[in-house]
């Protein structure tokens, strides 16, 4: 090349001998460095950093921690910076230490993206299929769905602990029901095919059920689809109290209580605290656990067998898992009659205390108070006293007709 150069235009021969003698110049220069020692010195420290990289290869001793056969999904999306998402995002970051002592890998969804309240088994049947294509051994077993809404307060419990024991092959997701019925903000899916098929129902039930809405529009469909044949075999609802307790809203006093109708609200030692449904305290109850759970780890991180919890879940998986059908099955018929005669008594409590109001107006404030607090106490009597006579009918009717089907067959 130089040469063709030179041969052309003497003028860029000149050029050409410039550069050639600052390249000798800078050769020179870069050689006595050499011969210094100091790039040398560079390249010994390189061979050390390598060397420090193949022992730690060869050091079985210091090797990854295994990676656990459950991760956590969750997702947490906004424009905008708020208080609020200020506070979800440190009731995300509640999990990172219960994360890395048990080697949970986390997906987090960043980004809605499908329209409604679809993101959320969209995402979770993306992260299956992509375990479903790596050979079985490498696969994750298992998923935890978790809503953002929630602070973790007991690093301690392992999630392994909920997975159901051998003979419960078939159970492919575990959930809980809070007094609504399904509560999906915390539940275990399986890692196979039966829950790709579960999520993409869900994600499907739009486009077969169109101009159905509800606020919580996921969580009802998916309630109602694992109500049906099809797949209720496959479901568990085990106590609330072990992955999914509520901060203390308060119980119902007009309730039969052997009907224990009542959430379950979060003690220390419980692994975490959800916040369903507080609106605009959220916020506050976030931060206020998370506070409460740096000032005082110890409290809140009690270690695993002193939870109670072992002898709880084997005594659950012996007995209940066992009967879940009938237990679900007594579940909706309560919830059915307290929105039937439950509500019913309600209203005539509430049209009984109106008129006490109207009746007593211009007398003193004590008296009508205490008008009301006998008025509301007889009711609260009479609704317990209600709702047992309905189930006592329910159960009867139903009794019946189980007499009726036998005697027509
Ligand atoms: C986020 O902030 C921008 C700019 O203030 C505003 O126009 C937009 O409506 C906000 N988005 C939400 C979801 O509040
Ligand atoms: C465990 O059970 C014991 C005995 O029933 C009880 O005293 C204790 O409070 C329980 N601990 C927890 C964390 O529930």
């Amino acid at each position: 090349m130089v040469t063709l150069i030179m041969t052309r235009d003497p003028c860029l021969s000149k050029v050409v001998r410039i550069f050639g003698i600052a390249a000798v110049v800078w050769l020179l220069f870069t050689t006595f460095q050499l011969w210094q020692g100091r790039p040398a010195g560079q390249l010994t420290d390189l061979a050390k950093l390598s060397t420090k990289i193949v022992s730690t290869n060869d050091d079985k001793s210091v090797q990854e921690p295994p990676q656990s056969k459950i991760a956590k999904v969750c997702m947490l999306y906004y424009e905008n910076v708020t208080e609020s998402t200020i506070a979800l995002e440190s009731a995300i970051a509640s999990h990172n230490a219960h994360n890395d002592r048990h080697h949970y890998r986390s997906y987090l969804l960043r980004k809605g993206i499908l329209s409604g309240f679809y993101s959320k088994p969209a995402y979770m049947t993306t992260i299956i299929l992509e375990e479903l294509i790596k050979p079985p051994e490498e696969r994750l077993e298992w998923l935890v769905w978790h809503d953002a809404d929630l602070v973790l307060m007991n690093s301690e419990i392992p999630l392994e602990a909920f997975l159901p024991p051998p003979g419960f092959e078939h159970i492919h997701l575990i959930a809980t029901n809070d007094l609504g019925g399904l509560n999906n903000g915390v539940f275990f899916i399986r890692i196979n095919e039966w829950s790709v098929l579960l999520l993409t129902a869900l994600t499907a039930y739009r486009t077969y059920h169109p101009g159905f809405s509800s606020v919580n529009e996921d969580q009802v469909v998916m309630d109602e689809i694992i109500q049906l044949d099809e797949w209720k075999g496959h479901v568990v609802h085990v106590p609330q109290r072990w992955f999914n307790s509520y901060h203390d809203f308060g119980k119902d006093a007009d309730v039969p209580p052997e009907w224990h109708w009542y959430h379950h609200y979060f003690e220390p030692g419980y692994l975490l605290v959800h916040f369903p449904g507080a609106g605009e305290g959220r916020t506050d109850l976030i931060n206020q656990y998370v506070k409460a759970k740096a000032a005082e780890p110890e409290l809140y991180d009690v270690p695993f067998p002193k939870t109670n919890l072992t002898e709880e879940i084997a005594e659950y998986w012996a007995k209940d898992a066992k009967r879940e059908e009938k237990i679900q099955k007594t579940f909706h018929m309560r919830q059915r009659i307290l929105e039937s005669v439950g509500s019913e008594t309600d209203r005539a409590r509430d049209k009984d205390l109106e008129e006490i109001r109207t009746r007593m107006a211009g007398e003193s404030h004590e008296k009508i108070e205490e008008a009301l607090s006998a008025k509301r106490k007889e009711y609260n009597s009479r609704k317990i006293e209600n709702l047992r006579e309905a189930e006592k009918d329910q159960r009867q009717a139903g009794t019946g007709r189980r007499y009726n089907a036998k005697a027509r067959s």
